[in-house]
């Protein structure tokens, strides 16, 4: 266990979304654990009291923060992101973990589909509006959380939000394909800036993950596969490494799997595909011609 203000993330602060349960605590707590002051962010006062207290036993760490936020709404991304403006007058890493499975077709109250707002444009938008404080704050990371379903993926830009045809691993697929052209897209963005961008595959973890809004098939198998599932501590192992391992900067642009970078499905690959996608996404978020401000109207 370090000790407060020891250790190798020690003066370094990061915001981890998502941070109220499963890989984004265990990787919040991992985190603190190395000394650095984490800011977790989710959607309900009461769990984030509680996991904030969780992180501070566990790992004798004091600066743990909470920020609370339903990151399927835009204007809340967008006071979520004044708010950490506000309260860090630096942040070394962001962690892009906030996620979800969701079986039937729900909407947001920007009327988007859920899977796609909360997986994709969520981390788009938050990433862009703290991208000028990650950048003053250089060398500085942004990390996000895909997963092997990345490699099923297909961006069906003429049915983005699902409405014709609404399947929930298919979104699933898509808007983890999303976080991988992303990122990618990002690190090409950011070339220069000391500013790395880099996504990974956690493993199958035992987590919470799509009890929301769970698939039939998963209700009957999940109890026996939670049995083989990685731990949420060893799947925050590889978002833990990649936001503070020494062995890892300067690396920028690359897929991770086991803390070991890894190819990500050909279709990643396609720069065409990432600039069509980050320039719907903005549209989305309400800002045709580029990257949104956090001055931006919600
Ligand atoms: N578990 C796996 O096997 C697995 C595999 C591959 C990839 N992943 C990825 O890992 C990431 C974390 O998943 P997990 O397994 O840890 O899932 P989880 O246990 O369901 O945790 C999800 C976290 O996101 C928060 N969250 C959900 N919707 C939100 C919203 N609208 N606004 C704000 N916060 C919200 C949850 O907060 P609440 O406490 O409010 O619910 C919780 O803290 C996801 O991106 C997922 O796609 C997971």
């Amino acid at each position: 266990m370090a000790e407060r203000g020891i250790g190798p993330m020690a003066g370094k602060t990061v915001l981890v979304t998502g941070g109220t349960g499963g890989i984004g605590k265990a990787t919040a707590a991992g985190l603190a654990r190395l000394g650095a002051r984490v800011g977790i962010v989710g959607r309900d006062r009461q769990r984030a009291d509680a996991a904030a207290a969780d992180i501070r036993r566990e790992t004798d760490a004091s600066a743990v923060d909470l920020f609370v936020a339903d990151m399927s709404s835009q204007a809340e991304v967008r006071r979520l992101a004044a708010e950490v403006l506000d309260r860090y007058p630096r942040l070394d890493v962001l962690v892009n973990n906030v996620g979800g499975f969701w079986a039937t077709r729900h909407t947001t109250a920007d009327g988007l589909e859920h899977t796609f707002a909360v997986n994709h444009l969520a981390p788009f938008l938050l990433t862009n509006l703290l991208l000028e404080r990650l950048e003053a704050s250089a060398p500085a990371r942004i990390v996000t959380v895909s997963s092997g379903a990345q490699s099923m993926g297909r961006i069906d830009f003429d049915d983005l939000q699902g409405e014709r045809n609404y399947q929930g691993q298919r979104a699933y697929n898509q808007s983890k394909l999303a976080n991988v052209l992303f990122t990618y897209e990002l690190a090409r963005r950011l070339a220069g800036t000391g500013v790395t961008a880099n996504v990974l595959h956690p493993g199958v973890v035992r987590t919470r993950f799509g009890a929301e809004d769970p698939a039939r098939l998963t209700k009957l198998l999940v109890p026996i596969a939670r049995l083989f599932m990685k731990t949420p501590e060893q799947g925050a192992a590889t978002p833990v490494y990649l936001a503070s391992s020494p062995e890892v900067e300067g690396v920028t642009g690359r897929y991770f799997a086991n803390g070991k970078p890894k190819r990500s499905a050909e279709r990643s690959y396609d720069t065409d595909a990432a600039a069509r996608l980050w320039s719907v996404s903005a549209k989305l978020v309400g800002s045709p011609d580029g990257p949104p401000s956090a001055s931006a109207s919600s």
